[in-house]
């Protein structure tokens, strides 16, 4: 009986393998910068799907939030872009604006806020998502973030990213529940200090 089980699941598994089969990208491929992101396409509201975080103390922290969303604002040039992340957690949201700037594929946050992160756009198949790497000063990679104009995506687009995160080496990605609500428009909570590295 219970072999038979192991036979079933192994031909299961065989099957989803072959049949799912389509050649990954290699890593160079999946993580690459995209070479020029038009500003506009960034303007408006995407919803966090997935992320992953390299600091554990962080991560704990993170998955303390029911939802997570990003705003582009002004983003009709490469310069003066404000970006809100807002935190639904604690039962209250909680926004923070930054001037950040786009040039090429990388965001580059206002000095003042002494964010010290840096955020790349990566390659990503996925037609309404972007996908958005955090560095710190010393080129580490942070964070990984898969947000979309959709709550949840496709399961191929979600292995994609798990791929993603896997060439960078990152833990594996937590998983956003898509029928929690998002932080609905921007009102006057400031995030604290000590929240800001999670907020983002
Ligand atoms: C919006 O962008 C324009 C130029 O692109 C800039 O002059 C203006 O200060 C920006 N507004 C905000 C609120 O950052
Ligand atoms: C998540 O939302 C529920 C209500 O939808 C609320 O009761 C709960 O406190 C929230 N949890 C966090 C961590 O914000
Ligand atoms: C962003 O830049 C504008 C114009 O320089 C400034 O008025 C605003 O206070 C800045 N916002 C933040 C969050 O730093
Ligand atoms: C960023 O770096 C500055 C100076 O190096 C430091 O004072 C600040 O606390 C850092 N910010 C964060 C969020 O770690
Ligand atoms: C995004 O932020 C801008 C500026 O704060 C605000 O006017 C706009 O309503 C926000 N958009 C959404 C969908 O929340």
């Amino acid at each position: 009986m219970i072999s038979d089980m192991f036979t079933v699941c192994a031909i299961a598994i065989f099957c989803m393998v072959s049949v799912g089969h389509s050649a990954p990208l290699a890593c160079e491929d999946a993580v690459r910068p995209l070479v020029q992101l038009d500003p506009h396409h960034l303007e408006g509201t995407w919803a966090l799907v997935a992320a992953s975080l390299s600091d554990p103390v962080l991560l704990e922290f993170f998955k303390c939030r029911n939802s997570s969303s990003v705003n582009f604002s002004n983003a009709s040039a490469t310069s003066d872009i404000v970006y809100t992340p807002s935190v639904n957690a604690g039962g209250k949201c909680h926004f923070q604006s930054y001037n950040v700037s786009l040039e090429g594929s990388i965001l580059t946050f206002d000095e003042q806020h002494q964010v010290n992160l840096t955020g790349i756009f990566l390659y990503t198949s996925c037609p309404d998502c972007l996908v958005m790497r955090f560095d710190n000063q010393l080129k580490k990679v942070m964070r990984l973030h898969l947000v979309s104009r959709r709550r949840e995506v496709e399961p191929k687009e979600m292995e994609e990213f798990r791929a993603q995160v896997e060439c960078l080496n990152m833990p594996a990605p937590v998983v956003m529940d898509p029928s929690k609500e998002l932080c609905p428009e921007q009102s006057q909570n400031i995030i604290q200090p000590n929240q800001l590295m999670s907020a983002l």
